[in-house]
C-alpha cells in the first residue's frame, strides 16, 4: 500500500484524461486494424477508462519502500511472492509482472522462483527507472525486461506469456473487466493468473474513513468487492478461479508498519517529509490498521487459468 500522498496537480489530471482519451481511441483503432482479438463494446468504453495510478514523486517512493523494504509498494516482501507461488511452478516461465513499481517481485521471481524471464511494466517512469537500478544490481538485464507503458490495452501479442503477475494494482482499476480480458489474452492457453489486492469487505465506517482518506489526498483507489472479480474474471473465460484471505495476514504486517513508523524509522521519516508529513504518514499507517481489524477492506490472493 502506499503510506504517501502524493499532490495531484492539474497538470497531471490534464494528463490523465488526454491518456485515457489515447488509450480508448487507440483500442477502437486497434479492434478495427483486427491487432485485437474479440472485445465487446462494453470493454471498449470501459477500457478508455482503464484508470492509472498515482505519479510517486521520489520522496513517496523512497518513503513507500522504507516502510515495505527494498523493490516493494506493498506489504510482505519476497516472502509474500513466494506465498503467492505456493504450488504454483514459476520454473523456466515466461511472467509478466503488471504494475510492478519498484522491481522487487520481478527480482524474486527469477533469483528465488526460478521464472526463465520476467517482462516487468509500469505506467509510472518514477518508479519504473528504481525497477530498472533494482534489476542492474542485481545483474539479471538479460532476465528482466522493465517496459514503461500507457494506460489501456496491454502492447503484447496474444498468447505471449505462462504467467501474468499482479500485486495491489488492480486496486487502480475502476473496471475489473477490460483489465481481466486483456490479461486473459496475453496469457498463453493454461497460462495461469497469479496475485493479491485489496477487496472492499464491508461499507462500515472503517471502510468509509480510509477511502475517505484516500480521496482527500488525491488518490485514485476503487475497491472492489470479491464477487465482483470473481464475476470479471469468469466474464473474460478465466477457469479455476481461487481466492485466499490474506486480510490477517496483511492486518498483522499493517500493524508491524505502523510500529515502524512509530518507532525504528521515525527519525529517518520525519527527516525525509517534515513534521506534517511525518504525520499524515502516521495517520495513514493507523487508519489501514483500523480499516483491517474493522473487517472494512481486506486483502485476498487469486488465482485463475486461461482454458487448455
Ligand atoms: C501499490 S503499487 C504496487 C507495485 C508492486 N506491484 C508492488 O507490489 O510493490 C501499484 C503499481 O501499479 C502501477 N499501475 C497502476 N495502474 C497501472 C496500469 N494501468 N498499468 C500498469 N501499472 C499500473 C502503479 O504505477 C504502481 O507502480
Amino acid at each position: 500500500m502506499n503510506p504517501q500522498a502524493p499532490q495531484i496537480s492539474s497538470a497531471l489530471i490534464e494528463t490523465t484524461a488526454a491518456k485515457r482519451m489515447s488509450s480508448a481511441f487507440d483500442l477502437v483503432a486497434r479492434v478495427s486494424a483486427g491487432s485485437i482479438g474479440p472485445v465487446n463494446l462494453c470493454n471498449i468504453a470501459c477500457a478508455g477508462l482503464m484508470i492509472m495510478a498515482n505519479n510517486y514523486d521520489q520522496k513517496n517512493i523512497a518513503t513507500m519502500e522504507m516502510v515495505y523494504g527494498k523493490g516493494y509498494l506493498s506489504a510482505g516482501g519476497d516472502a509474500e511472492v513466494a506465498d503467492l507461488f505456493h504450488e504454483l511452478d514459476a520454473r523456466g516461465a515466461s511472467v509478466l509482472d503488471l504494475g510492478c513499481g519498484l522491481g522487487g517481485a520481478a527480482v524474486s521471481m527469477i533469483r528465488d522462483l526460478g521464472a526463465g524471464h520476467v517482462t516487468a511494466v509500469d505506467i509510472d517512469s518514477n518508479v519504473l527507472a528504481r525497477a530498472e537500478e533494482l534489476v542492474k544490481i542485481n545483474g539479471l538485464q538479460s532476465r528482466i525486461a522493465t517496459r514503461l507503458i500507457e494506460p489501456g490495452p496491454l502492447p503484447f501479442d496474444p498468447g505471449r506469456f505462462d504467467i501474468v503477475y499482479m500485486t495491489a494494482v488492480a486496486c487502480h482499476f475502476e473496471y475489473l473487466l477490460p483489465l481481466f480480458t486483456e490479461i486473459h489474452r496475453v496469457l498463453k492457453p493454461s497460462g495461469t493468473l497469479v496475485g493479491r489486492d485489496w477487496i472492499k469487505i464491508a461499507c462500515n465506517q472503517e471502510y468509509t474513513n480510509w477511502d475517505n482518506f484516500l480521496r482527500e489526498q488525491g488518490l485514485n483507489f476503487f475497491f472492489a468487492e470479491i464477487n465482483m472479480f470473481s464475476h470479471a474474471m469468469k466474464a473474460s473465460g478465466f477457469l479455476d478461479i481461487e481466492f485466499v484471505d490474506k486480510t490477517e495476514t496483511m492486518e498483522a504486517l499493517s500493524q508491524k508498519a505502523l510500529d515502524q513508523v512509530n518507532g525504528s524509522l521515525k527519525d529517518a521519516l520525519l527527516e525525509k517529509l517534515g513534521g506534517k508529513g511525518y504525520e499524515e504518514c502516521v495517520q495513514w499507517a493507523r487508519i489501514r490498521v483500523t480499516a483491517l481489524s474493522g473487517k472494512g477492506i481486506g486483502q485476498y490472493r487469486f488465482r485463475a487459468r486461461v482454458p487448455g
